[in-house]
């Protein structure tokens, strides 16, 4: 967790309050997700604080996480969205986010969902040949003008995992540099069905280098004069997401929204531009801490595990990428609790089902809680129902002090419910 989640005589807190406390007024009895509402805002007020003075969208990438609670709180603190498919554009619109801050981005996005995203104004990323022709068509069935990005590969090396590099030369997303002037032909023969108002860029996630943002901003410079050149208004630089954040807790210092806006702030102000910025995970990565119960610890051989009621189905990012989070026990161990290397692992029948690998932990107590820290981004959102695990429930604490369920567990009715009258 982010400064909303602090240890102090071995209890961890959210926001002051003591999640043991928590979890024994709640009677929380399996996993779940805690949630800070304020640290919810302080993460959007960073970015408004590092914009200040630039003509700005803020598009909160809400596959990061899509509660419906937090996309309300979000669109009420005045963010934009980006979203990635036609059921994010509806839950976006439904919750109250301006369809005009708003991108819709993806490389296979389809027709019904162009249609849905141009007749409510949103702006559109071109990725292809193809999706620019379904574009187009978007435009003239729905009767209004289309406002497109065009989402230009910079080339440029994010230096992160190769599952979330996006912006090098043989990603699936995007256009080739050198395709530029086909794609301006090609847009300049449909004036009536959309209008080219900016460039977009994505680099890739878990970015913790902010120059290479002012590398690919520069790129996208030289094609933002490019199209200029040509008689385009452009109004828009996007430069994505992807800002990294503390997994490690090793009290590094990373680089914030504001070193982030300030290697391109010159580049927006000196040519007229309005940035779009796409975070996720570092709006929500901070915000949450996945909680569960301790089974029991067992070793084999001189492995020792730590098996909970937590498992890769509700937080799968340790087992897909190899992705470290930050595992602590919610209260002080027993005394004259041996300290140990441990694997924290589900009851998964997968040995891929693991939350964290050798970790040096307190020998917990059965019964005892712990949680997986920075589990705000890409947790909930990548849940699945795996070995029918239902998908866990969700609370906050507000600013109150008080906490409130954001979301009930999911139960086998609701997974009955898929198979009725059939
Ligand atoms: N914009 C675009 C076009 C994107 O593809 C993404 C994320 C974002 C914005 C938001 O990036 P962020 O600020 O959250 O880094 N599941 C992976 C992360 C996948 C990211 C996909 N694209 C994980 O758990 O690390």
């Amino acid at each position: 967790g982010g400064p909303a989640f602090t240890s102090d005589d071995g209890y961890l807190y959210c926001e002051n309050k003591k999640i043991q406390d928590i979890i024994e007024k709640e009677k929380l009895g399996s996993c779940f997700y805690l949630y800070s509402k304020p640290q919810l805002s302080r993460n959007y007020q960073a970015y408004e604080q590092a914009l200040e003075g630039l003509n700005s969208i803020i598009g909160y990438a809400i596959k990061a996480n899509n509660n419906y609670k937090i996309l309300q709180h979000f669109a009420s603190l005045g963010s934009g969205a980006v979203l990635v498919s036609g059921q994010e554009l509806k839950l976006a619109l439904e919750a109250g986010f301006d369809p005009t801050r708003c991108v819709f981005n993806g490389n296979g996005k389809l027709q019904n969902e162009l249609i849905f995203a141009v007749e409510n104004g949103v702006l559109v990323n071109i990725d292809s040949e193809f999706d620019l022709e379904h574009i187009v068509k978007a435009g003239s069935v729905s009767g209004k003008k289309a406002k497109v990005l065009l989402r230009i590969n910079p080339d440029v090396d994010p230096q992160v995992h190769p599952y979330v590099a996006t912006g090098n030369k043989t990603s699936k997303f995007g256009i080739r540099n050198e395709k530029l002037e086909w794609f301006l032909d090609e847009i300049k023969k449909h004036p009536d069905e959309i209008e080219l108002v900016g460039v977009h860029c994505h680099l890739g996630s878990t970015i913790t280098k902010v120059n290479i943002f002012k590398d690919a901003a520069l790129v996208m410079l030289q094609h933002i004069e490019t199209i200029r050149t040509e008689g385009f208004n452009l109004r828009y630089l996007n430069i994505g997401g992807g800002l990294g954040i503390d997994y490690q807790h090793s009290g590094a210092i990373l680089p914030t929204p504001t070193d982030l806006v300030d290697t391109v702030r010159d580049i927006v102000k000196a040519n007229g531009l309005t940035l779009i910025l796409e975070p996720g995970r570092s709006l929500v990565g901070n915000t949450s801490v996945f909680v569960s119960q301790v089974i029991g610890v067992k070793s084999n051989g001189n492995k020792n595990f730590i098996v909970i009621n937590g498992s890769m189905s509700e937080l799968i990012r340790p087992s897909l990428y190899g992705a470290y989070q930050h595992i602590e026990l919610v209260t002080p161990p027993p005394v004259g609790a041996g300290v140990h290397v441990f694997d924290v692992v589900g009851p998964v029948c997968e040995s891929a089902d693991f939350l964290g690998k050798d970790r040096e932990l307190p020998t917990p107590q059965e019964g005892s809680w712990l949680v997986v820290h920075d589990a705000g981004a890409y947790c909930m959102a990548m849940a699945s129902t795996y070995n029918l695990r239902m998908r866990p429930a969700e609370y906050w604490v507000t600013e109150d002090g008080s906490v409130a369920k954001i979301r009930h567990a999911e139960t086998l009715d609701d997974h009955l419910r898929q198979f009725e009258g059939l």
